[in-house]
């Protein structure tokens, strides 16, 4: 989701005369976009400004001048509280307000004008993190950001889930779809822009219910079915889900839809019914496995991910055994596993029986450990087939390209660079911890043309 905020964010800065810097001392203004899931996410912001500064006070010295701005959750979450711990900070804009970017700098250009002729160093403080009646959708220029034949939507934004440990609900707002029509319309943009593969955004993007031209509202099922229409959309994926708004729709989509993606990230945070109630996820571990079953049934070869936190306030050795127990049962391809971070707001902040560090780093690494050997399998299981693998960027080695196969593994295979942006059916070699190794089959440019 920030991936693709940084990208409308420069879409809107395009019309004003900013490219993209590859560098932040070659740019005139930088947006830092932050993210407050957990709290070493928040803390890398306040060094970045640190860095930021020193730059600032650095092209001041020479005449010239850096603006600053901070973008994304933990500006939402801390709003003006940046602009006083670091005061070199131009702009703090909210996720749901950066399409008034252009705005905010005319104003920030103006205060920071006044201020220099104080020669004051502090930045302009400007801060807008309202959530605004109107859409920023509605807002934002046509899309340009695709790479290498991969491009991300948003369809969906907010959460009304309120999980007792996540600060989604209250940095990204209530949950929000955008118009049927309107992700279509995006879609085909982004098409023609050169993507041949399209994931679907939200934080909770399952929940999603877009207003259909017609006045009735579209599922995420629906909305797969109609993207697979529009001709140059060979691979469609979405992410993130939640167990709960797993319909039968969506289930079945999963068999039927040819450009739909054997993988699914469903996180499941803990395989403890008693934790999973603390948490407020409103799903059972048997309902989470109801669902395994369901899509393996609807689509054999599914690869599934999921998120995990341990140390929940309250967990005990019995409830992370339940998790690792319902990970020997389910078989992840990959997964992304968490230490519980507590984050002020939320109700698990102040719960009791917070679980001491030493114990959240054992029970992570056990976790790590069992989810990495399956990962591996998985890779391990996929040698010796013949697979399409989209290419979206050089490997390391020369000549080397790196691609994603159908089930999300990272593929490096020796082929021409042209191929980036392309999908060419590679043989799968050999499987290693996070990636394989592949030989391209359809080897030449002219073939995958
Ligand atoms: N502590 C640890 N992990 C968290 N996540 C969200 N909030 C927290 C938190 N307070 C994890 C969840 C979620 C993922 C995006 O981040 O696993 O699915
Ligand atoms: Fe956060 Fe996801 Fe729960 Fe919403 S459903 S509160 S985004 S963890």
């Amino acid at each position: 989701m920030n991936v693709y905020d940084s990208d409308r964010m420069a879409d809107v800065l395009r019309p004003l005369g900013y490219a993209l810097a590859a560098t932040p001392e070659q740019a005139d203004l930088v947006v830092l976009n932050t993210c407050h899931i957990r709290e070493h996410a928040s803390e890398k912001v306040y060094s970045e400004l640190g860095r930021m500064r020193d730059l600032k006070v650095e092209r001041r010295a020479e005449g010239g001048d850096l603006t600053i701005a901070v973008a994304g959750c933990v500006a939402q979450a801390e709003g003006k509280e940046i602009s006083r711990r670091q005061p070199a900070v131009d702009i703090v804009v909210g996720p749901q307000a950066y399409h008034r970017l252009p705005q905010l700098l005319a104003e920030a250009e103006r205060k920071a004008a006044i201020l220099k002729a104080g020669k004051r160093l502090p930045g302009a403080g400007v801060l807008d993190t309202e959530f605004p009646v109107e859409s920023k959708f509605d807002h934002l220029p046509a899309p340009l950001g695709v790479r290498a034949g991969s491009a991300f939507l948003s369809i969906q934004e907010g959460c009304d889930k309120f999980c007792t440990f996540c600060v989604v609900p209250y940095t990204r707002g209530a949950e929000y779809s955008r118009p049927a029509a309107r992700v279509l319309a995006e879609a085909r943009q982004l098409v023609d822009a050169g993507a041949i593969e399209i994931t679907l955004l939200g934080q909770n993007v399952n929940a999603y219910h877009g207003e259909a031209e017609d006045g009735s509202t579209w599922s995420l099922a629906r909305l797969i079915r109609a993207l697979a229409e529009i001709e140059g959309v060979a691979r469609i994926r979405y992410t993130t889900s939640h167990p709960r708004d797993m319909d039968d729709d969506l289930i079945a989509v999963h068999g039927e839809v040819r450009q739909l993606m054997p993988y699914l990230h469903l996180p499941v945070q803990s395989g403890s019914d008693r934790i999973l109630a603390a948490m407020n996820r409103q799903h059972g571990r048997d309902l989470f496995l109801g669902l395994v079953d369901r899509l393996r049934t609807a689509r054999p070869d599914l690869a599934l991910s999921s998120d995990f936190i341990v140390g929940f306030p309250g967990e005990s050795d019995a409830d992370f055994d339940d998790t690792m127990r319902l990970v020997e049962q389910v078989g992840f391809a990959s997964a992304f596993s968490f230490k519980y971070s507590r984050r002020p707001g939320t109700p698990g902040a102040a719960m009791g029986e917070q679980v001491p560090e030493a114990v959240k780093s054992a029970r992570l690494s056990a976790l790590q450990a069992l989810l990495g050997r399956q990962a591996r399998a998985f890779n391990e299981s996929k040698a010796g087939l013949i697979v399409p693998v989209l290419f979206a960027e050089p490997g390391r080695k020369p000549g080397q390209l790196i691609g994603k196969t159908p089930w999300l593994q990272s593929v490096f295979a020796e082929g021409d660079a042209r191929l980036i942006g392309r999908i060419a059916e590679t043989r799968l070699v050999e499987g290693h911890a996070n990636s394989l190794a592949g030989e391209i089959v359809t080897g030449t440019y002219e073939a995958a043309a």
